[in-house]
């Protein structure tokens, strides 16, 4: 199976839990948005709450009513892909489509979040190979990359097209190399600390359930 399909499979698995009159947090990213497609085509009522602007305009367009977070601030559940999935604990890393703060507040203020990855995604350890997406305030980018260097990560400015990549709040990313993460909640304490950084795109804690798509069939995994 192509990676499409399984992300699909999870997309499609992921909205069985979703029931009329449910304010419903809607992620970012392709599986996200394959989520939107057939949450819109099945029908059931909801209220949507996008995840990024980009999600917000396809929700749009296929009819689907939205509030903002502000109007909604208590969720039933969000519903969100992501970048890898931690198998033992469900933490998180996110933020490589660039929606990682907006995706952080809404799972952060639903009751539960539903992870939806092909089998790809899923890791024994954080880090590695995939970078950590770090959302940076724009002012003085060099200096707090510097701080993200000493604190022994390797970032990277994210661009497109050779210019800073610009998040919906008007920040910038750092793409951050580093050693497989042991201890993930001192590693978030710690970036959390270095001023100039907004938000990291670890995610702990905060999956409920993560739906994850294979060549044998969708696994669901419980904290
Ligand atoms: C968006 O910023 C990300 O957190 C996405 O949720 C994550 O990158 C997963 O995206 P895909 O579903 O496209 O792999």
């Amino acid at each position: 199976m192509d990676r499409e399909a399984l992300k699909r499979a999870a997309a499609a698995r992921a909205i069985e839990e979703i029931r009329d009159g449910m304010v419903v947090g809607l992620g970012s990213g392709s599986t996200a948005e394959i989520a939107v497609e057939l949450l819109a085509a099945r029908g059931p009522r909801i209220v949507g709450v996008p995840t990024s602007q980009r999600t917000a305009g396809l929700a749009r367009s296929l009819g689907i009513a939205l509030a903002s977070l502000d109007d909604q601030p208590e969720l039933d559940l969000v519903i969100d892909g992501a970048d890898q999935v931690e198998r033992g604990t469900l933490n998180l890393v996110k933020g490589l489509g660039g929606a990682l703060l907006r995706e952080k507040l809404v799972a952060s203020a639903a009751h539960r979040m539903i992870v939806m990855v092909d089998d790809s995604k899923l890791v024994e350890r954080l880090g590695g190979h995939t970078p950590l997406p770090v959302e940076i305030v724009a002012y003085g980018w060099r200096s707090t990359l510097r701080r993200l260097e000493r604190a022994g990560l390797r970032p990277t400015l994210r661009r497109t097209a050779g210019d800073p990549f610009v998040t919906d709040g008007g920040n910038y990313i750092a793409d951050c190399m580093l050693e497989v993460v042991g201890d993930a909640a001192g590693l978030e304490r710690e970036l959390s600390a270095i001023v100039g950084i907004i938000e990291t795109g670890l995610f702990l804690g905060l999956a409920s359930r993560v739906i994850v798509a294979g060549p044998h069939g969708v696994e669901i995994i419980e904290p």
